[in-house]
C-alpha cells in the first residue's frame, strides 16, 4: 500500500446480525467507511473508521447548491473466495468526469483505489456469495466549505461505504415513458453522476410509481421522442437481430459501465449493434409488426434487468416469454460469471484485490 491510511476498527462488528439470505438493497451497511479530505490544496487524512454519521457544516454547497457526486460499483468473491472488483478504474474515471462537470475537485487514482483496498481489507467478510449477490460500494464526494456564497467549494470530502446487496430489481420492470417532464437537456449535466440528477426526477418517479410503474423511462428534452434512460439504468432494445441502445453523443445519459460491457460482449459475439437515437415510435412499431424481441435495462445496481412493459401516452408494449429471451439471458449469465470468476475474463475487467 502506497498511502498511509489510518484505520480505526469498530469494537463490535454487526456482521453476525445480518441475514445474508434476505438482503434488501441499500439498507444494511458494512462495519466501516473510508474518508479523505481535500483541504483546498491537497488530499489529506485518508482514514478507515467505523460506519456512521459524518459531521458537517450546515452551510455546505453540497446541501444548498448540489455539489455532490457519486458512483456505484460492486465487489465479488472469486471461486476461491478472494475479493475482486469489476472495472473499478472506470468508476474512478467517471467520478472525475462528474467532478469536472460540477466544478469539483478531481481525486487521484491512489486515493480512490487504495481507499477501496483498505476498506475491503477490513470488511471483506461482508461480500456475500449467494447467486446474484455482491457488496455494493458507494464512493461519493461532497463540497465542505462553510460558506453559502454561490461559488465552487474549495474543500471536499470523498468517502466510500458499502452494502451487501442482491440485484436492485427482483422482478421484470414496468416503465412509463415520460412525455411531459424531462431528466436532462443537451448542454446540461445528464451525463454526470450528480445528486441533482436523481433528486430532480423524484416527483415524476413518485407519480409513475403511484400508477403502478417501477420507473420512469426518460425521453429527450427537445422532442420527447428519443429514449434516454430510466432513473436507475441505461436501456437496450432488441429489434430483429439488432441490439439498439441510445448513443452517448447528446451527453444527456450516463455512460454506464454495465452498458459498455454489454456492448463489448455483444460485439465480441458478432451481434449487430446500433448506438444511435432510438425513437419510441420505432419501438412501438416494431412491437406492432412483431420484430420487437427483447427490452432490457442495465446498471451496476440493477445489473441486467428485463423490461416487460413500456407505457407511452396511453399505449402499451407488453412482452411475454421472458424465459426465452436469448440475448438477455446470455448477457446476464455471462456478466455474472465473469464477475464471480466462473468464466474467462477475456477483457481483463476483473481487478483482484
Ligand atoms: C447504480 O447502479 O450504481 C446506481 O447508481 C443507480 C441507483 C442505485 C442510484
Amino acid at each position: 500500500m502506497t498511502l498511509d491510511i489510518a484505520v480505526e476498527r469498530t469494537p463490535t462488528s454487526r456482521i453476525g446480525q445480518v441475514d445474508f439470505d434476505n438482503i434488501q438493497f441499500g439498507r444494511i451497511f458494512s462495519d466501516h467507511q473510508y474518508l479523505v479530505d481535500f483541504d483546498g490544496e491537497n488530499w489529506v487524512n485518508p482514514r478507515v473508521v467505523p460506519y456512521g454519521k459524518i459531521a458537517m457544516s450546515p452551510a455546505i454547497s453540497a446541501i444548498h447548491y448540489g455539489q455532490a457526486i457519486f458512483e456505484g460499483m460492486k465487489a465479488y468473491k472469486d471461486t476461491e473466495g478472494n475479493p475482486q472488483l469489476f472495472r473499478p478504474l472506470e468508476n474512478w474515471k467517471r467520478l472525475n468526469r462528474s467532478a469536472h462537470r460540477m466544478g469539483m475537485q478531481e481525486i487521484p487514482e491512489e486515493f480512490f483505489m487504495e481507499g477501496i483496498r483498505a476498506l475491503l481489507d477490513i470488511d471483506k467478510d461482508w461480500i456475500p456469495t449467494t447467486e446474484g449477490s455482491s457488496l455494493y460500494l458507494r464512493p461519493f464526494m461532497f463540497a465542505t466549505d462553510d460558506y453559502i456564497g454561490v461559488r465552487p467549494s474549495n474543500t471536499y470530502t470523498f468517502a466510500i461505504f458499502s452494502c451487501p446487496v442482491n440485484a436492485y430489481y427482483s422482478q421484470p420492470l414496468r416503465v412509463k415513458a415520460e412525455s411531459h417532464y424531462i431528466r436532462a437537456a443537451e448542454g446540461g449535466v445528464g451525463a454526470a453522476k450528480c445528486a441533482g440528477n436523481y433528486g430532480s426526477v423524484m416527483m415524476p418517479a413518485k407519480l409513475a410509481q403511484k400508477e403502478g410503474f417501477h420507473q420512469v423511462l426518460w425521453l429527450d428534452a427537445r422532442e420527447h421522442k428519443f429514449i434516454e434512460e430510466t432513473g436507475t439504468t441505461n436501456m437496450f432494445v432488441r429489434i430483429g437481430d439488432t441490439l439498439l441502445t441510445p448513443s452517448l453523443d447528446r451527453h444527456t445519459i450516463l455512460a454506464g459501465i454495465t452498458r459498455d460491457s454489454i456492448l463489448k460482449l455483444a460485439a465480441h459475439w458478432g451481434w449487430k449493434i446500433e448506438e444511435r437515437d432510438v425513437n419510441i415510435d420505432e419501438v412501438f412499431e416494431a412491437y406492432r409488426n412483431g420484430t420487437l424481441k427483447e427490452i432490457f435495462a442495465s446498471g451496476t445496481a440493477a445489473t441486467v434487468a428485463q423490461v416487460e412493459l413500456i407505457h407511452y401516452e396511453g399505449e402499451e408494449i407488453q412482452l411475454g416469454g421472458l424465459d426465452s429471451w436469448e440475448w438477455y439471458h446470455k448477457l446476464s449469465n455471462t456478466m455474472r460469471e465473469i464477475k464471480t470468476g466462473k468464466t474467462e475474463d477475456i477483457f481483463n475487467w476483473i481487478y483482484k484485490l
